[in-house]
C-alpha cells in the first residue's frame, strides 16, 4: 500500500514537475517546446547542479540560432523554441532547464542510454551519381514507432529528409523499415554533392510537456568523384570541346537548381501541411527558421 502510494506520488511529481527525456549515447535529441522564441528576451539552457543551474548557453540577440559545442538553441518556422543536444555522452544525463527569461521555461530530466548500436560505420563514402543504401539497426522497443531521418550540414542547419509516416513522393530518397529485423534503410539515388552531410535516424516521443525526437545515431556521408549523368557519359564529350558545351552545362545546372528549389519548396509546403494536420503534437516541426 505504502509502495503504491509512493509510486502514485512519483507518477504525479514526475508528470507535473518535469519531463523525462531519453537519449542514446552517441545519438542526439531535439526537444520541442511550446515556448515562443522571443527575440527581445534572453534565452538560455542550464544544467542543474546542487544549488544553482549552471548556464550552458545564455544569450540575447536577434539570431534564430545559437550553438555552443554540442548544444544548439533555435527557432523553428512555427516560432517555437527548440533545443538540440548532439553526440550525447553518459555524463550529459541530468536535469536541464531551458526557456526564455521572464517568460517561461521547462525542466527536463535527461537520461542517456547506452544500448543503441546502429551497427554501421559512422562514415560512409559514395560517388557522385551513385545509388546507395544507408542502414541502421534500432533498439527493439521502437519496432512500432514511426522513424524520422534528418540531415545536418556543417552549419548545423537541420533538414527533415524522410520518414516512415509520410507517403513518399517521387524523390531521390526512399525509406523502408523492417520491423521484424529492426532495421531501417534509406536509399539515396543519384547522389549529389549536397548529400555529403550528417544523417540522423530517430523516433518521436510525446512527453508530458516537451515532445522530443531521439536520434539513435548519426552517419556522415562523404561524397567524392566527378559528376556524370548517364546521358552525359553516353555522349562522351571530346576533349577541347568544353567551351562549346559550357553553356549547355550551365543551363543544365540552372535546371537542376530550379528543380531542387521547387522540390524543397514542395517539401516545406508538405511539412507545413503535415504539421497543421498533426494536432496531437503541438509542434513536431523541426525545420529552422531562416
Ligand atoms: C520558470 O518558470 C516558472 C513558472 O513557469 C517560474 O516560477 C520560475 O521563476 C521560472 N524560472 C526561471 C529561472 O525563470
Ligand atoms: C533500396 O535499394 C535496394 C537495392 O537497390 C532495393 O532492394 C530496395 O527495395 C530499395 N528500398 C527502397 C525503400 O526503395
Ligand atoms: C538508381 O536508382 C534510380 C531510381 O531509383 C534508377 O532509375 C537508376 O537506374 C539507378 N541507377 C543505378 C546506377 O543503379
Amino acid at each position: 500500500m505504502k509502495i503504491l502510494l509512493i509510486f502514485i506520488l512519483y507518477l504525479i511529481s514526475g508528470t507535473v514537475d518535469c519531463s523525462h527525456v531519453t537519449g542514446f549515447s552517441g545519438g542526439s535529441i531535439i526537444m520541442i517546446s511550446d515556448i515562443q522564441w522571443d527575440p527581445s528576451h534572453t534565452k538560455y539552457i542550464c544544467k542543474m547542479g546542487q544549488s544553482d543551474c549552471n548556464d550552458i548557453i545564455r544569450f540575447r540577440s536577434q539570431s534564430h540560432h545559437v550553438q555552443y559545442k554540442r548544444f544548439l538553441l533555435y527557432r523553428n518556422t512555427g516560432g517555437s523554441f527548440l533545443v538540440m543536444i548532439r553526440k550525447l555522452k553518459p555524463q550529459d544525463a541530468g536535469m536541464y532547464r531551458f526557456g526564455v527569461e521572464d517568460q517561461s521555461n521547462y525542466t527536463v530530466n535527461l537520461k542517456v542510454r547506452n544500448d543503441a548500436s546502429c551497427g554501421v560505420p559512422k562514415i560512409m563514402n559514395a560517388n557522385l551519381g551513385q545509388n546507395i543504401t544507408v542502414t541502421c539497426n534500432y533498439p527493439g522497443e521502437y519496432g512500432k514507432n514511426n522513424k524520422y531521418v534528418i540531415t545536418l550540414d556543417d552549419e548545423t542547419q537541420i533538414k527533415p529528409i524522410i520518414d516512415t509516416q509520410t507517403i513518399s513522393e517521387k524523390s531521390r530518397f526512399s525509406i523502408s523499415d523492417d520491423r521484424s529485423a529492426k532495421v531501417l534503410s534509406v536509399n539515396i539515388s543519384d547522389v549529389r554533392e549536397t548529400d555529403g552531410v550528417f544523417y540522423l535516424f530517430g523516433v518521436w516521443n510525446k512527453g508530458a510537456s516537451v515532445g522530443y525526437y531521439s536520434y539513435f545515431t548519426e552517419i556522415q556521408l562523404h561524397v567524392t568523384g566527378t559528376y556524370m549523368t548517364t546521358s552525359a557519359a553516353q555522349r562522351e564529350i571530346p576533349s577541347g570541346a568544353e567551351y562549346s558545351n559550357s553553356s549547355a552545362i550551365i543551363s543544365v545546372c540552372v535546371c537542376v537548381a530550379l528543380l531542387l528549389i521547387g522540390g524543397l519548396a514542395l517539401m516545406i509546403y508538405k511539412l507545413r501541411c503535415k504539421r497543421t494536420h498533426d494536432s496531437t503534437n503541438f509542434s513536431t516541426f523541426i525545420q529552422e527558421e531562416t
